[in-house]
């Protein structure tokens, strides 16, 4: 298995109040997989994904329990400089936020070849080399004069561009792509979609969040869903899309345009995902939950085989 978590809890510490945004999740990645890690806002998607390359936030952030084993190898106990040598070369990281990755001070072709000296021994001329492929292959016009472009000169989709370029360059293993495609207009996310899948013939292994159904259901192989902190259903892609047993599972998909209904407005879920610290007793989502019955807000539910796949609901 190439990625592996088990029971991983993790919580947020602010002004001394402690709360839990990742309640005992446990996912796991092969090679040639892709996981599709999908729920609203807030429910703790990024908080899971971001504790593999042990990339949160510490503080605010601490991991309270579980492991995380990538490749064979125990992320949490890891020192932090062979962690160093991991990301990049071995965990390619496409975050929401392109400029949280990329220096404001340096050309981005400077950037790109940084991170292939850092991590192989490829001569100067030949990184530049890779560098401009890959500025094209992500879709950047004119990618052997804009490698000379200073970050403030392209505009937030390019910069979006030169970060996936920076997390793919050296065709990590695990790829774990936040958001990646969310603020690209739909012919270049098309674009770096086609991209990852050529990684992935490569025989890596992708953690995709997003709340677009859409690319979920073009790209995964398998679906987790998660909801205020846990996970509520976990399938292959197939049965996911196919037959969803978790009522959150049903309301996202309901939720997803479909070729009848395109062009009109996103049915929204009834209500919000309740915030870390204050999630209802019993069934997390039983006051937003349409086949909700009374005993649901008292008991709750665990993660159990319904139909060959885990759902967290006694009557999916
Ligand atoms: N830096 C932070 N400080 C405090 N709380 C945080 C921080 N980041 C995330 N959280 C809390 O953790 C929960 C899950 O957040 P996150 O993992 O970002 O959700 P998602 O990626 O699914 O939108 C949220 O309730 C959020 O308030
Ligand atoms: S346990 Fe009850 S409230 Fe929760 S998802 Fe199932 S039916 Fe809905
Ligand atoms: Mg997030």
């Amino acid at each position: 298995m190439l990625l592996e978590i088990k029971d991983l809890c993790v919580e947020f510490e602010t002004d001394g109040i402690v709360t839990r945004a990742v309640d005992g999740v446990s996912l796991s990645l092969d090679r040639g997989q892709v996981l599709g890690l999908v729920g609203e806002s807030g429910c703790g998607k990024s908080a899971t994904a971001m504790s593999v390359p042990r990339l949160l936030p510490m503080p605010p952030a601490r991991i309270m329990g579980g492991s995380i084993v990538f490749d064979g190898k125990d992320m949490l106990g890891m020192p932090v400089d062979a962690l160093r040598r991991l990301r990049g070369a071995r965990i390619g990281v496409i975050f929401q936020d392109p400029l949280s990755s990329l220096s404001p001070l340096h050309r981005v072709g400077r950037q790109l070849v940084e991170v292939m000296r850092l991590h192989t021994d490829v001569s100067r001329g030949a990184a530049r080399e890779n560098a401009v492929e890959w500025l094209g292959r992500v879709g950047i016009p004119e990618p052997a004069a804009r490698v000379d472009a200073y970050p403030h000169e392209l505009s937030g989709g390019m910069q979006q561009r030169v970060m996936i370029a920076m997390a793919l360059i050296l065709e990590p293993d695990l790829i774990i792509a936040d958001e990646p495609t969310t603020a690209l207009d739909v012919t270049i996310q098309a674009q770096i979609l086609d991209v990852l899948r050529g990684l992935l013939r490569a025989s890596a292994g992708l953690l995709l969040i997003t709340h677009d159904m859409g690319v979920v259901s073009q790209m995964a192989t398998h679906v987790a869903v998660m909801y205020a902190g846990q996970l509520v259903e976990q399938a292959a892609a197939g049965e996911f899309f196919s037959r969803p047993r978790h009522p959150y599972s049903v309301a996202l998909l309901d939720a997803m345009p479909s070729a009848a209904t395109r062009g009109q407005r996103l049915k929204a879920i009834p209500g919000q995902v309740p915030a870390a610290g204050a999630f209802p007793s019993g069934c997390r989502f039983h006051d937003r939950c349409p086949v909700a019955r009374p005993e649901c807000a008292n008991a709750a539910p665990e993660l159990a085989e319904v139909d060959g796949r885990l759902a967290r609901c006694p009557y999916a």
